[in-house]
């Protein structure tokens, strides 16, 4: 996957976006629920410009559900927004879609049901970054495979309705958002769950932030997963050569060595990565909302 959002690529997307607007009822603006505002762009508001929208928080199965349940909470009180956690891939959660989105329909409907206009079915365009999970989605609303996963900005193609039931109508191409730049910390969780690409950020970089924070906040994942004993203090991290000592331990115990019997630390970040990414180390959010 590559993604180099440049400004004529956002300017793009954003045109795309606003066109598939003029088309539908409801916004699903699908998030990683491992870092909610991390994986939302940061000109949505003024994107959607007061379309109605339901937050969906994807991936919720590799999120920790306590942090999910302050995010649902944080969308409610400080946005005013329904935010439902799913996980598209098994389709937990996805039924409760329609009846949200019908919700946030319902006064547009009612005006149709009073001028004598009989109700067709709601419209609905999925937007989110690169890798959230918006082609999943599509794919399991439809109940088949309709958008090549990865999909890339720019590239359009002739748009269809998928019916999902009787009451909704889906877009079949989603709308693909530019993440958040600006903060490096957010890069480097965007990098760790896969939704930027690892080559603009060093692999060991990230790798570097996912162990000083899962040190922080999830400790058991380093010790019990991958057998990391007498973890150094958060003070004793900030410090980059113990955090390569915890790494070093981790890639001996893991056989990731290069000849000479030296740790290969690049192979020792990309199974840390794909571990935590697979939900290996457990459910684990990378972003707790501040309430
Ligand atoms: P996109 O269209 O927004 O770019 O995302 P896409 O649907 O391609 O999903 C990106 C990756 O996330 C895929 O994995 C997909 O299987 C995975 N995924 C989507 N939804 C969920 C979910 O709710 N939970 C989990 N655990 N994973 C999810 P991939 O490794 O890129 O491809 P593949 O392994 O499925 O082939």
């Amino acid at each position: 996957m590559t993604i180099q959002w440049f400004p004529g690529h956002m300017t793009r997307a954003r045109r795309e976006i606003q066109e598939k607007l003029k088309l539908i009822d409801v916004v699903i603006e699908l998030l990683d629920a491992r870092i909610p505002v991390g994986s939302r762009n940061p000109m949505i508001d003024e994107i959607l410009s007061g379309k109605p929208r339901l937050v969906v928080l994807n991936k919720n199965d590799l999120a920790d559900p306590k942090v999910t349940a302050e995010w649902i909470e944080f969308f409610s009180e400080t946005k005013g927004l329904d935010a439902l956690p799913i996980d598209a891939a098994t389709g937990q959660g996805v039924k409760e879609i329609i009846p949200r989105v019908k919700l946030l329909n319902s006064a547009k409907m009612e005006a149709q049901i009073r001028k004598g206009i009989k109700p067709r079915a709601i419209r609905a365009l999925i937007v989110g970054i690169p890798n959230v999970g918006k082609s999943t989605l599509i794919n399991h609303m439809a109940g088949r495979k309709i958008a090549a996963t990865g999909d890339k900005p720019g590239v359009t193609k002739g748009q269809q309705w998928i019916k999902v039931g009787t009451e909704m109508e889906l877009l079949d191409t989603p709308g693909i958002l530019w993440p958040k730049f600006e903060d490096q910390a957010v890069g480097y969780q965007l990098a760790a769950i896969g939704s930027i690409n690892e080559q603009i950020l060093y692999l060991d970089e990230v790798a570097f932030h996912l162990i000083r924070y899962l040190a922080a906040y999830y400790p058991n994942a380093l010790e019990d997963r991958f057998g990391v004993e007498e973890l150094p203090t958060l003070e004793e991290l900030e410090d980059n050569t113990v955090v390569v000592d915890v790494m070093e331990a981790i890639g001996r115990k893991r056989g990731a060595l290069v000849s000479g019997g030296r740790v290969d630390l690049d192979k020792t970040s990309s199974l840390i990565l794909r571990e935590f990414r697979s939900g290996k180390l457990g459910r684990i959010s990378l972003e707790a909302p501040k309430l």
